[in-house]
């Protein structure tokens, strides 16, 4: 499998050979030598005066060494705490500093291997130092590469509200290479598929029917739905890069799971950013279902979709403290004036954004 296109400046490359990416300096110039050549023009020989590769400490353990047969290169090793509790200002403090002490300048250039947290974080640091140095992703996990890594949102977590403080840059490149994903715990493959099933919902009808035959991801069927799942992303924000409008519908389940997500952190009833966007996905459908958008038979099948494959989630709800949620509700990013806005569906494959949805309707779906 290869494919490859271009969002803004960005460039993007599915590969089944990591050796694509690599230096080779032979013949035909490897990924990261064009990158350079591209960066650096001027130059006779381009190289980034440091090279640095962030990591988690599982992107360390389980990425890394497969990184390092193929990348011939010295770099700095950076490395940040995994997951989302990390996601915040503290982390990014730690990492300018890491930054500055290893001596990166405005010609270095900052590779993240990781997920989707190294990714917004690593990013927002990146393009944040010294008003902004180049970045590349190579995104470890499913979320992040059929999601996250795509688009140029970058940001942190800051006061319980998820991704209040960031800003809009794109990576230099983005490298999507499948085999990271062998050593993702299944539970962070299933995280990873609810952005797939959202993909297929709001944009591909095609998508959800092969979706819906599926039992479970799997690395070895990948090119089937990982190409059409990017593929919808890649459509969605090259119309629409700043968010104006489009790309609003991206937002499918998120308004309520960001509420949800941002409630449970750092508790025990903890929730991934994708089974958090599942039952935003529920609730979110089913007002879709009360708008007149989506019919009863659909509705059903996007429940008995989502239940089956998701059966430790809607548990949750129950746990959740009522008020607390409508106030991370309404501090959405989404939202205008106070009201609640929501990206809704209907028929599947068609996303409608911007959608008002009284408090009282999101009260009833979700309690
Ligand atoms: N920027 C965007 O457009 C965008 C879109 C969707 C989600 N997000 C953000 O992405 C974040 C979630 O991303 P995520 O689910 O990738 O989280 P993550 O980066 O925390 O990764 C999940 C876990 O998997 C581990 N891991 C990563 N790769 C691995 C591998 N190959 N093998 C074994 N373990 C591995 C990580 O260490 C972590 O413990 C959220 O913060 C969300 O807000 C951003």
């Amino acid at each position: 499998m290869k494919h490859a296109f271009d969002i803004h400046g960005s460039q993007v490359v599915i590969s089944d050979e990591l050796a694509d990416f690599s230096l080779s300096f032979g013949k035909e110039p490897s990924l990261l030598e064009q990158l350079y050549r591209q960066l650096w023009p001027e130059e006779k020989n381009p190289r980034p005066s440091r090279l640095a590769v962030l990591t988690d400490e599982n992107t360390r353990r389980h990425c890394l060494p497969v990184l390092r047969e193929v990348l011939h290169e010295e770099f700095v090793l950076l490395e940040m705490p995994a997951g989302e509790v990390a996601k915040n200002i503290d982390t990014c403090r730690q990492l300018w500093a890491d930054m500055l002490k290893a001596g990166l300048d405005r010609h270095s250039l900052l590779i993240v291997l990781g997920g989707g947290v190294p990714g917004d974080l690593g990013g927002f640091c990146a393009a944040t130092y010294m008003r902004g140095i180049p970045f590349v992703f190579l995104p470890t996990t499913l979320l992040a590469q059929t999601d996250a890594s795509i688009g140029g949102k970058l940001g942190i977590d800051f006061a319980d509200v998820k991704n209040l403080v960031g800003l809009f840059s794109q990576p230099a490149l983005v490298f999507i290479y499948p085999g990271f994903l062998s050593s993702l715990a299944f539970r962070q493959m299933l995280n990873g598929w609810a952005e797939v099933v959202k993909h297929a919902l709001i944009a591909d009808a095609g998508l959800w029917a092969y979706i819906c035959n599926l039992a479970a991801p799997d690395i070895v069927t990948a090119a089937d739905w990982l190409i059409p799942s990017i593929e919808v992303k890649r459509r969605i924000v090259e119309a629409d890069p700043l968010e104006r409008g489009m790309r609003k519908l991206l937002n499918f389940g998120h308004t309520i799971g960001h509420a949800l997500e941002s409630l449970f952190l750092g508790t025990e009833n903890e929730l991934l950013h994708g089974e958090a966007v599942v039952l935003g996905m529920m609730a979110e459908a089913a007002i879709s279902h009360r708008f007149g958008l989506l019919s009863e038979q659909e509705l059903n099948d996007i429940e008995s979709y989502l239940r089956s494959r998701y059966p430790d989630t809607s548990g949750h709800l129950a746990k959740a403290d009522q008020k607390r949620f409508f106030q991370l509700l309404r501090a959405d990013k989404k939202n205008r004036a106070g009201s609640i806005r929501c990206t809704l569906i209907g028929p599947i494959g068609e996303g409608h954004y911007d959608v008002e949805v009284p408090e009282e309707v999101v009260w009833k779906v979700v309690f």
